[in-house]
């Protein structure tokens, strides 16, 4: 009996496209039962830039289990949110000067934005809300709603009050005046209370927008009283290079929506940061069981204590973004005949094939190469590369070497 084909729902997904029963991992490395190894440049989707078992984060959690610390917590006072706390506020927030209180909202990215909508409903009393193709923001009923791209999975959720505007990565006229006459407008008889956005879409393949078009986006919604939610989840937490994908725009979000690496150890753990001013919940109006896992709070703190009290991994990450986007410039060169493209910043970058089947064969074949890679993007045609941000110079080189190969066997099989 395979218990995965009997027992385990029809709705699996990732592990029908890696059909290996994996068994420990390091870094930016992944090993199977049978002990052969696979380079990861999926990394959880995003949950691991940190690595597998980061050793030094790894350590704080041993040392948290053997010391009978919390795990469980509620939102009660604990000595591991107050380091995370204060660690969040040191390395994060006071550099960016941003003037946000944390709200810890249980376990994963789609609570997070489930409460961001619901606090921006309630300071602005308005139900409507704004998105943009090609994003992804969860399975929650809402979340699942303003999720325009759903990469080939499907849902049956659809919110009346809910309208997608078209990704932009390069502001015109006709782009801002959109924007302007959709925010001034109504859906289903509802002003509109917020825009939601990630600033470099994830899932809708590795798409960076224009950062004059985020200045827009704060520009207007200041004028009309509409909150910026940043959608952070997945290009957030130094994906992209800086901590928020959204850093160096004038975007200026009112509610930051945090999650997946959060940790650094892939341990489930989600936060919004919502600007003082409008942190207007009542006590217990937003609440949630899993909103005080002690272990992620202890090695998030370690994490930002770690990587983040200077700027040598945000640098990192760019130089080894670059490195990334050359690589795929080469392999776009060679085989693209001018239609492949390359996104992304930092180290959430795409290579956009335009065509499904050989986007699915070129991440079968870096499979069978023994590199984790997704598709991703309208049509799924992206191949998407989220290596661990902590990655070596050689494993990167070395993945990047399998993705070449893997491309050309999809390509001369055409
Ligand atoms: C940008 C973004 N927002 C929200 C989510 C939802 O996070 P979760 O799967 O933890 O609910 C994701 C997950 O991929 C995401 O990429």
């Amino acid at each position: 009996m395979n218990p995965f084909e009997e027992i385990e729902s029809n709705v699996r997904y990732y592990c029908r496209r890696w059909p290996a029963v994996f068994s420990s991992a390091l870094g930016s490395t992944l090993v199977d039962e049978y002990g052969t190894e696979y380079l990861d440049f999926f990394a959880g989707a995003g949950a691991l830039s940190y690595g597998h078992n980061n050793p030094a984060l790894i350590e704080v959690a041993i040392e948290h289990l053997r010391a009978g610390k919390l795990l469980h917590s509620l939102d009660t006072f604990t000595v591991e949110k107050r380091r995370f706390l204060e660690a969040m506020q040191r390395h994060i927030l006071a550099p960016r000067q941003l003037d946000m209180v944390v709200q810890t909202v249980g376990p994963t990215g789609a609570t997070a934005v489930e409460a961001a909508l619901q606090l921006a409903q309630r300071i602005t009393g308005n139900r409507a809300v704004v998105g943009f193709a090609g994003s992804y923001h969860g399975m929650t009923y809402r979340a699942a709603s303003i999720s325009a791209s759903m990469a080939g999975r499907k849902t049956s959720a659809h919110l009346k009050e809910f309208v997608a505007l078209p990704f932009v990565d390069h502001v015109s006229e006709a782009d801002l005046e959109l924007l302007h006459q959709t925010l001034l407008s109504t859906i289903d008889g509802e002003p509109i209370g917020a825009v939601i956005i990630e600033p470099t879409q994830g899932e809708g393949g590795a798409r960076p927008f224009d950062p004059l078009y985020l200045r827009a986006i704060r520009e207007r919604c200041s004028e009309l009283g509409i909150l910026v939610i940043a959608d952070e989840v997945q290009a957030g937490v130094g994906r992209t290079g800086p901590f928020f994908s959204f850093e160096g725009s004038a975007l200026d979000p009112d509610i930051i929506c945090v999650s997946k690496s959060i940790s650094g150890l892939g341990l489930p753990m989600a936060l919004n940061l919502v600007r003082r001013s409008l942190d207007t919940w009542d006590p217990g109006e937003f609440s949630g069981t899993f909103r005080g896992n002690n272990l992620a709070f202890a090695t998030s703190a370690a994490m930002l204590e770690t990587y983040w009290a200077d700027s040598d991994l945000e640098k990192n990450t760019e130089h080894r973004g670059r490195t990334v986007r050359s690589a795929l410039d080469e392999i776009s060169n060679q085989f693209g005949n001018g239609r492949f493209v390359v996104r992304g910043n930092g180290l959430l970058c795409g290579l956009d094939v335009g065509d499904t089947q050989l986007a699915a064969d070129i991440a079968q074949a870096a499979f069978e190469r023994r590199l984790i890679v997704e598709t991703c993007g309208a049509g799924d045609t992206t191949v998407k590369l989220l290596p661990p941000i902590v990655i070596d110079e050689d494993e990167l080189a070395n993945g990047l070497a399998r993705l070449g190969d893997a491309v050309a066997q999809a390509h001369s099989a055409r």
